[in-house]
């Protein structure tokens, strides 16, 4: 029998603090690449990976996200009555079947592995999905497809991994790999936020994930890991102690760190000139702003 993975986490209850003040009241999972929030990206990427329940870890000041998901009966009677259909063809990619989606409140920022365990009652006892909506993957198979493809082999766990600058590491959860089977590895051990000096590999762990339900039973015990947060990094490394598979996959695809500034701009530029309607207007904009800037140098 395959392996099916049906549920989704999505924890999107963190502060956003590196987009303050706009984190203040707009939710970071509803900034917008070009015109689409971050967080339809992460929807859509588990749609076509076959997932059918989503559930939401939200925070307070999160109501945006709720609303995003629901029907707009005024909008949706405005835009049919001026024949905009292609508009709301748009909009259906929002709507979500009812009892598909569900919210679970996170009430204090206690770390990822914290948000994880908080929907533990909707997972119950089978595989799922976790997707860190601040993460986006520009790639032709989607990233979760490709990890929910390889896991119908492998079982266990399986993460997201991406090569990074060694003096990078220290910035992800880094694995320890045991085998290397080519874009597949087996992992032999995890640290979250290694010291400079101390990163087992420059194979970084990226925000998708492939989890087992004894990774929620790990962390009912709350240990406090990296930065004094509930970390799922040490959640998933527990299971290489209790001698369960977990596996990183190097995916095929680009991805942007969309929770920092940098990352955020990149991919902005990255969607903007994927876009037939933008590409030309965009590209020659950028041309023209850096021969500006070489000229000021
Ligand atoms: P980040 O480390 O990016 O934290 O969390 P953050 O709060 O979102 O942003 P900064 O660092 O303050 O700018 C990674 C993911 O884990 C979720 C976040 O919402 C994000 O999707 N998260 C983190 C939680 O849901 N709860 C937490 O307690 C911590």
């Amino acid at each position: 029998m395959k392996r099916r993975v049906t549920k989704a986490i999505f924890p999107v209850a963190g502060l956003g603090t590196r987009f303050l003040p706009a984190t203040k009241s707009v939710p970071k999972e509803i900034m917008t690449l070009v015109d689409r929030p971050l967080i339809q990206y992460a929807i859509d990427e588990a749609r076509a990976a076959g997932i059918k329940e989503f559930i939401f870890v939200t925070s307070r000041g999160k109501s945006a996200l709720e609303d995003y998901f629901d029907h707009a009966p005024e909008l949706e009677a405005s835009l049919r009555k001026k024949g905009k259909t292609e508009l709301l063809e748009t909009l259906k990619s929002t709507n979500m079947e009812s009892g598909a989606i569900a919210y679970i409140r996170q009430h204090k920022a206690l770390g990822l592995g914290h948000a994880v365990w908080c929907a533990r009652r909707l997972i119950a006892d089978e595989p799922f999905a976790v997707i860190l909506p601040d993460d986006v993957i520009a790639a032709e198979k989607p990233c979760l497809q490709q990890m929910t493809e390889a896991y119908e082999d492998t079982g266990g766990c399986m993460v997201a991994a991406m090569e990074v600058p060694p003096e990078k590491a220290s910035a992800y959860g880094v694995l320890d790999v045991k085998e290397d089977m080519g874009s597949l590895v087996a992992v032999k051990g995890m640290v979250e936020k290694p010291k400079a000096d101390e990163a087992p590999s420059n194979l970084a762990v990226i925000g998708r994930y492939i989890l087992t339900p004894d990774v929620l039973k790990n962390l009912n015990r709350m240990k406090s890991g990296s930065g004094g947060e509930i970390q799922l990094t040490d959640a998933i490394a527990d299971e290489l102690s209790a001698e369960r598979n977990v596996y990183g996959l190097r995916f095929r695809g680009q991805r942007f760190d969309c929770g920092s500034k940098a990352g955020f701009l990149q991919a902005t530029v990255a969607f903007g000139l994927a876009r037939d309607e933008l590409k030309t207007e965009l590209s020659e904009y950028l041309e023209q702003m850096v021969a500006q800037q070489k000229a000021a140098q």
